[in-house]
């Protein structure tokens, strides 16, 4: 399997936006020498709102994207598409190419860490609905945990109003719903949440842990690059952006994340 992937191909991420990008930015740091290829599809966020059939579609569709550009790995940067298609993009692809996704290694890090504490998530409708989490970790052995769906979030990062004081009152509503009482720690499981970390740990005056899928992510992808032995060794890292509509928030947040202008192209994957 998988006998004609090379160190040197790039890394395909890809989530319905900016969120990924924190995955993304998380693996370009501790990765530096690894190229990647970013595929935010704008065109049909929020896939949170999304069927899981629709979600699944295009999923499947942009796997094949980064396959055509000659990914050697795919990361799906998005719990809702990790919830709603991974097993499916193993099963299709799993032969091809090296698959990751971010819902696995937080629960992972979830039994490692926190196994004996209550747990709190939240995250888009889809993945709520799910229930990946829950089963994911009593699979595990990690009972006490209790899920929110936060959907409005993802609008308003999308937006550029994760600083606005509208969106702190909003995390401050949600946070305190009867379901995330008393928790120890919150999972961030959207990976456009991290934006709002801070605003989080305020909220919490920072007694509750608060987890987010960036780093453990990252370290998720090198443990599997090496097991295969296809670290890249040495180059600077060229990172390309796509996204299937043009946003002004994704361009902003995109460059606010590498600190450099980025050029970001439009690409239709659906069209004809
Ligand atoms: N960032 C995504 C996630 O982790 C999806 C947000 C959305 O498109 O609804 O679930």
């Amino acid at each position: 399997m998988q006998q004609d992937l090379s160190s040197t191909n790039p890394i395909g991420i890809f989530d319905s936006g900016v969120g990924g990008l924190t995955v993304a930015n998380a693996i370009c740091q501790l990765l530096p020498h690894e190229n990647t290829i970013y595929f935010g599809d704008t065109i049909h966020l929020p896939y949170g709102d999304k069927s899981s059939e629709a979600v699944k579609n295009y999923a499947i569709r942009i796997t094949e994207f980064l396959l055509e550009k000659k990914c050697k790995m795919v990361v799906v940067a998005c719990n809702t598409a990790s919830a709603a298609a991974f097993e499916l993009l193993k099963k299709q692809f799993g032969n091809k190419i090296l698959l990751v996704d971010v819902i696995d290694p937080m629960v992972n890090y979830v039994q490692e860490h926190f196994a004996k504490n209550k747990i709190g998530i939240i995250a888009t409708k889809g993945t709520i609905a799910s229930k990946v989490y829950e089963s994911k970790l009593a699979n595990v052995g990690v009972d006490d945990v209790q899920s929110l769906a936060t959907p409005l979030l993802v609008h308003l990062i999308e937006e550029g109003f994760s600083q606005h004081t509208g969106s702190q009152l909003l995390v401050q509503e949600y946070l305190r719903s009867k379901e995330l009482r008393k928790i120890d720690v919150l999972v961030l499981a959207c990976t456009h949440y991290p934006i709002l970390k801070n605003t989080i740990e305020e909220f919490y005056h920072h007694e509750v842990k608060v987890l987010d899928s960036t780093e453990i992510t990252a370290l998720a992808v090198k443990e599997k690059l090496q097991s295969q032995n296809l670290l890249n060794p040495s180059g600077n890292g060229k990172h390309e952006f796509y996204v299937s509509d043009f946003t002004k928030a994704f361009e902003d947040i995109a460059q606010l994340f590498y600190g450099k202008q980025i050029h970001l192209e439009r690409m239709n994957i659906w069209k004809e």
